[in-house]
């Protein structure tokens, strides 16, 4: 029988017998019953293993920053905060068909060249697809080793043995793992598939690139499952029906979160576009209403993005509101702000707004170019030729202040433009050709661009 044991709060004393006053200090009402799982008298601990702690300074001395491996294809270097890290877990999600398994099989040519050596497992398509793949590719690499395994065990085995310093699965949900008693596919499957993954990565020093398709349907576990156990992960936005494939790392252990690297799909695999901005805007034609131009920046650059609007009288009882591209929330609160703060209504109209090139934008900032669209629509009047346009909105209609609107500028010079419209608060140097257009409120926006109509 268990006999119940009686500790000091204050000297972790112990004694069988309780009594209200200590025997050994001397405090008073400081017995309580011990549960076992909390330090003895002599610090010892009764039931637990104590974790080993180590001072932070100690960390910072002796760690160097992690070696990184450039894949050379610079745009997917950078979505991964500057090239491969050693023993890192990466996690590639997308709708199917969007370019996973392409752009895979493009950078595991070039690590493996680059001299890492690279193993590519294939769970999806037979060797004789991924060879006609890599030929379409033009890719003419002996390094680099193939494989069409889908058993966990066997994959880590080979893995074992081969020693490789990147590994890419293709994919996690064709992985099955033989201790669970589910289908591939399945959220448990998925999960302890990656989980054994990651834990290998660590131990044995490779790089590990995991794809995973994004199911609308459910039927399959998504990437979402993992998102968690690994180090970065990587989305392709939008959807293939779109010309531009673009990545976005939507966490990183190892580099900055909402960086974008962008492709363009070509007959022959992805290329990579190096100057964003020009490629989203080369569609656009002369000014024409509801189209604004929007200086945004995306992780670590700035990229110049078309926002177009569209307004037309609506015959339904509540109108229409669709938005691709952007937070419907967003477009929702501009339109209160027009309402409650400009008198300027759309009630009754159908609104659509959208962010050519499949890209999706989620900067406050965008707030301002969605507005000056709207307005140049449902005003039918084009937005003066060459402006880009930033500002957030609060929803009292001032226009507050954006960051690195130096960038911001400098883009839009490079490309050509002689006109922005901003926040009066931004601040910057000067040396800037660009006319800077600043606004303090919506408001203030909104009589100008009347008055320009109006001339
Ligand atoms: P894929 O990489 O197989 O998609 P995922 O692995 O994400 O499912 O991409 C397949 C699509 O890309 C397919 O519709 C054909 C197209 N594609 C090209 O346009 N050019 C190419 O060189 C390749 C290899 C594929
Ligand atoms: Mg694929």
């Amino acid at each position: 029988m268990n006999k119940i044991i009686y500790k000091c709060n204050s000297c972790n004393a112990t004694t069988k017998k309780w009594s209200g006053k200590c025997d050994a200090c001397g405090s008073w009402n400081t017995l309580a019953e011990d549960t076992g799982l909390s330090i003895g008298p002599k610090g010892k601990t009764l039931g637990i293993q104590r974790g080993r702690l180590i001072p932070l300074n100690t960390i910072n001395s002796s760690e160097t920053p992690p070696k990184r491996i450039l894949s050379t294809i610079s745009e997917l270097d950078r979505v991964l905060g500057g090239g491969l890290v050693q023993a890192s877990a990466i996690l590639v999600g997308g709708d199917p068909g969007i370019g996973k398994s392409t752009l895979l099989l493009q950078a595991a040519a070039q690590f493996s060249q680059n001299g890492l050596k690279t193993i590519y497992i294939s769970g999806e398509e037979a060797e004789s697809q991924i060879r006609m793949r890599a030929q379409r590719l033009q890719l003419d690499n002996k390094t680099l080793k193939l494989g069409t395994e889908t058993n966990l065990r066997d994959i880590l085995t080979t893995l074992e043995n081969e020693k490789p310093g990147l590994a890419i699965i293709d994919s996690i949900q064709t992985l099955w793992a033989d201790n669970i008693d589910s289908a591939p596919g399945s959220v448990s499957q998925v999960r302890a598939a990656c989980h054994e993954l990651v834990l290998f990565a660590k131990k044995n020093n490779v790089a590990i690139i995991l794809v995973g398709h994004v199911t609308k349907d459910g039927q399959i576990a998504g990437p979402r499952v993992v998102e968690h156990m690994v180090d970065t992960v990587l989305y392709f936005e939008g959807d293939r029906e779109h010309q531009f494939r673009i990545i976005r790392s939507v966490k990183n252990r190892y580099g900055a979160a909402g960086e974008i690297g962008v492709f363009e799909m070509t007959g022959s695999g992805l290329s990579e576009v190096l100057n964003p901005s020009a490629f989203f805007l080369s569609e656009r034609e002369n000014p024409v209403p509801g189209s604004a131009v929007f200086a945004g920046i995306e992780g670590t650059r700035p990229v110049l993005v078309e926002i177009q609007a569209l307004v037309a009288p609506s015959t339904l009882v509540s109108p229409r509101r669709a938005v691709v591209g952007l937070d419907s929330n967003r477009l929702s609160m501009i339109l209160a702000v027009f309402e409650a703060r400009c008198n300027i209504s759309f009630s009754g109209m159908d609104v659509y707004l959208n962010v050519a090139g499949g890209i999706k934008i989620k900067e406050p900032a965008a707030d301002l170019a969605i507005a000056a669209a709207l307005l140049s629509a449902i005003n039918d009047t084009p937005i003066k030729k060459e402006t880009v346009i930033f500002g957030e909105i609060s929803l009292s209609g001032a226009l507050r202040a954006t960051s690195q609107a130096e960038n911001r500028l400098k883009e839009a010079q490079k490309l050509g433009f002689n006109y922005a419209i901003a926040s009066s608060l931004i601040k910057t140097k000067q040396g800037s050709t660009i006319k800077l257009l600043k606004y303090s409120d919506l408001n203030e926006f909104v009589s100008e661009q009347i008055r320009l109509k109006e001339l």
